[in-house]
């Protein structure tokens, strides 16, 4: 379905001149080192945040106006500011996962010779094929940007771009803000965005520097876009709390994942003892690499199956709901700065309209991680299930709305998009804001509607946007002193 899709211009319904600019942009795109076909696996649905982005949005844009034919937005409005807070790109392992799955590489090379032996099925062992294959992961990766991430930024602003011609002009670029964390994956991911701009401005000429380019430049902040190091209630209360991860640690352990646990044993044929979650999960991530880095569908994919990977991803958000989402008030509340940076750059754009002068910043840029996106979404009400997710109810939450590879895959943008309208009966002046999450239009969380006026969105976050302060969230409950006193 996707076939050849990095090199096809996308814009079918765009005016001849981004076509042929798209067309133009594609082919020296195509020069690149870009994988022409997709390799799909049905496991592909449940790598959670190690999800490529075309997995969770297969659809992708196959006509980039669509957003925009909200007829509310298309008769009377024209776009004025996009504050776009994006994901870095594909990534490799860390360093702790690259250490994990040689662990478990070491394991399957140990195996007694006695043990190598075709499966009852009389197939290949699948263990030996995995102990001989070289692991080509390495410890200077850990983390780093690779190649296809820079490919998912540098479309992501090339559709961007397309989506909103006027808000990405030349003219605007010099007015661009650019804000990222300080992990590398995350500059390198702004420079392939600004990279995948020029491209847009110039098809066909090669980008210079990001240093050189008259967008940007980026500015480093891990207060706004790492709030959660920065959170002391948070670090100790869930990050360095033992305790606070009770039910991923429950689940690691109980029937679901023993289940798993022997299912791949007999696979590997290795002593189930020898096995744990970690190792089963990290395999189960070498196969979502593999794929995502290399585009090549990797026997460690043929260890498991989709019952398996079901476990696995639900392993994956478990986590995620405990550290960064509904798990804990202080996962969403440590995020309240960041809500409100974002809202402080569209007061000051709808300031800037009501005074007749120009937006002093048409587009924001923030680069983070989904650990920067999950909390947010939480503080504003998405995703949340009636039931919490526990290690108790694997079953009753197959159907859950958290599932973080539906939500913050590689790559995952969330856009808030203020327009200016004219009332058509008033003929006054209104704001309106519209949502997207991974380029599709996302529901104001309490109505349901596409659209907002900006003023009801504030009001219904005015909890937040008056009285949430991360010095205050953040602060440790006081200790009760009496031992002190003694
Ligand atoms: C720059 O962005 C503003 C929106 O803030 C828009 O009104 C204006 O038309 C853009 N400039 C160009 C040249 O498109
Ligand atoms: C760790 O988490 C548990 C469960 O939420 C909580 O009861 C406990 O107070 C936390 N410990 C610290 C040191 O914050």
């Amino acid at each position: 379905m996707l076939r050849g899709s990095g090199c096809l211009p996308r814009a079918s319904l765009a005016p001849a001149a981004v076509l042929a600019a798209a067309l133009l942009a594609s082919l020296s795109r195509c020069s690149l080192l870009e994988p022409q076909d997709l390799v799909v696996s049905p496991l592909s649905q449940y790598f959670g945040t190690k999800t490529r982005y075309e997995d969770a949005n297969p659809g992708l844009l196959p006509d980039p106006e669509a957003p925009r034919r909200d007829p509310e937005l298309l008769e009377n409005c024209t776009p004025v500011q996009l504050v776009a807070l994006i994901r870095h790109g594909t990534r490799y392992p860390t360093s702790k996962q690259i250490r994990k799955l040689r662990q478990l590489h070491g394991l399957l090379q140990a195996r007694g010779p006695g043990e190598h032996r075709a499966d009852a099925a009389g197939g290949r062992d699948l263990g030996a094929a995995l102990a001989d294959r070289p692991l080509w992961y390495a410890d200077w990766m850990d983390g780093q940007l690779v190649e296809k991430g820079r490919q998912d930024m540098r479309q992501l602003a090339l559709r961007l771009s397309s989506l909103f011609p006027g808000l990405f002009s030349r003219e605007n670029c010099s007015r661009l803000q650019l804000v990222t964390s300080s992990k590398h994956r995350c500059v390198e991911s702004g420079d392939a965005f600004l990279k995948g701009l020029w491209q847009h401005y110039h098809p066909g000429s090669p980008a210079p520097d990001v240093a050189d380019m008259e967008c940007g430049p980026p500015r480093i902040n891990d207060k706004l876009m790492r709030f959660f190091d920065h959170c002391e209630k948070f670090t100790t209360e869930v990050e360095s709390n033992n305790t606070a991860l009770y039910h991923v640690e429950a689940f690691k352990t109980g029937p679901e994942m023993q289940k798993v646990l022997k299912k791949v044993a007999a696979i590997l044929q290795v002593p189930v003892n020898n096995l744990n979650a970690d190792l089963i999960q990290v395999a189960f991530f070498t196969c979502s690499f593999d794929l995502a880095i290399k585009g090549v569908k990797s026997p460690w994919c043929d260890v498991f199956d989709t019952d398996d990977a079901k476990v696995l991803e639900y392993l994956n958000d478990l986590k995620q709901y405990w550290k960064r989402g509904y798990g804990y008030a202080i996962n969403s509340r440590s995020s309240c700065t960041l809500f409100q940076d974002i809202f402080q750059h569209l007061d000051k754009a709808v300031e800037q309209k009501k005074r007749s002068q120009p937006v002093s910043s048409p587009v924001i840029l923030q680069f983070g991680h989904a650990e920067t996106l999950l909390p947010l979404l939480s503080l504003m009400g998405y995703f949340k299930d009636k039931e919490p997710l526990t290690a108790y109810n694997y079953k009753e939450q197959m159907h859950r709305k958290f599932r973080s590879g539906h939500i913050v895959p590689y790559a995952s943008n969330l856009l808030f998009v203020l327009y200016h309208c004219k009332n058509a009966k008033t003929s006054e002046d209104e704001f309106r804001v519209q949502m997207l999450l991974n380029e599709k239009v996302l529901p104001l969380a309490y109505s349901q509607e596409t659209v907002s006026l900006y003023d009801d969105l504030k009001n219904h976050y005015k909890d937040i946007l008056q009285s949430c302060h991360a010095s205050e969230e953040c602060k440790l409950p006081k200790m009760n002193n009496t031992s002190d006193e003694l």
